[in-house]
């Protein structure tokens, strides 16, 4: 697993630099965000951003973008899709981890504050580092392991039944907003898998396709790996797809229960 990280420099003045609307300009709401440069040797400051809202469109993403295009180019960020399909867009925004580009700024009330995903290691600005987050997915296998060939001229089917079992966990983005909210995550980022990669697991414990139950069961069978949630369900909370990743894991720990048996 790759070495995890935090930054030790954890200051953060509050009030970093100010960028006022345009002159003339009266319909502003105002966007408070985290900027950090770890190679300037600076501390983390917030800088405020004054936006023409008359000129912006409706989503939080759409203010970032206009700020960088109007008020300061080196504002760093990610984003793809623009219509949450992608995931890259993940940031804290108004205290809850969300994406950038499906959070409404007329639901959010007074200034608007944006933060990188919590408790990661920040690249720059908004832009976390996800490689230990992607190397837990990367563990987990994420692809079908099956004991026999493939039929040659059509796909392997599934009953409707079966089908209906990945339902709830093939559609997770890998945006990592359930596992940066997720405090058992906070506390052993290295060793507990966190509920992004539990629920991805989870989707191929169930897939009636898959021929390796038993032998992704063992891998779980670890006192930090699964049995770290303690169903606090923040990762159900805040998932932007609607999944419930603390289901999935409490059916993974009954899987385990149960082969007990
Ligand atoms: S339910 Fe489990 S995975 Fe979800 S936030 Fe709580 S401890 Fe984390
Ligand atoms: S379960 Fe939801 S919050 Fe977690 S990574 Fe997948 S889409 Fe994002
Ligand atoms: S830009 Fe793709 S999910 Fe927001």
């Amino acid at each position: 697993m790759a070495e995890f990280k935090l930054p030790t420099n954890s200051i953060v003045k509050m009030n970093g630099k100010q960028f006022a609307a345009p002159a003339g300009v009266t319909n502003t709401r105002r966007f408070k965000v985290y900027r950090y440069d770890p190679d300037s040797g600076e501390n983390p400051r917030v800088d405020s951003f004054d936006v023409d809202m008359d000129s912006c469109g409706p989503m939080v993403l759409d203010a970032i973008i206009k700020i960088k295009s109007e008020l300061d180019s080196t504002l760093t960020f990610r984003r793809s899709c623009r219509e949450g399909i992608c995931g890259s867009c993940a940031m804290n925004i108004d205290g809850t981890n969300g994406l950038a580009c499906t959070t409404a700024i007329a639901d959010i009330q007074g200034d608007i504050t944006i933060y990188p995903l919590p408790h990661q290691p920040i690249i720059k600005d908004l832009v976390s580092d996800l490689t230990n987050f992607y190397a837990q997915y990367a563990s987990i296998e994420p692809w079908l392991k099956s004991d026999t060939p493939a039929p040659p001229d059509r796909e392997r089917l599934q009953s409707p039944e079966d089908r209906e079992m990945i339902d709830g966990a093939y559609e997770c983005i890998l945006c990592a907003c359930c596992s940066t909210s997720c405090p058992s995550y906070w506390w052993n980022p290295e060793r507990y898998l966190g509920p992004a990669a539990l629920l991805a697991s989870y989707r191929w414990l169930v897939d009636s396709r898959d021929d390796a139950t038993g032998e992704r069961l063992d891998d779980l069978e670890d006192p930090f790996k699964l049995y770290r949630c303690h169903t606090i369900m923040n990762c159900a909370q805040v998932c932007p797809k609607g999944l419930n990743p603390a289901k999935a894991i409490a059916e993974t720990k009954k899987m385990l229960v149960k082969r007990r048996l």
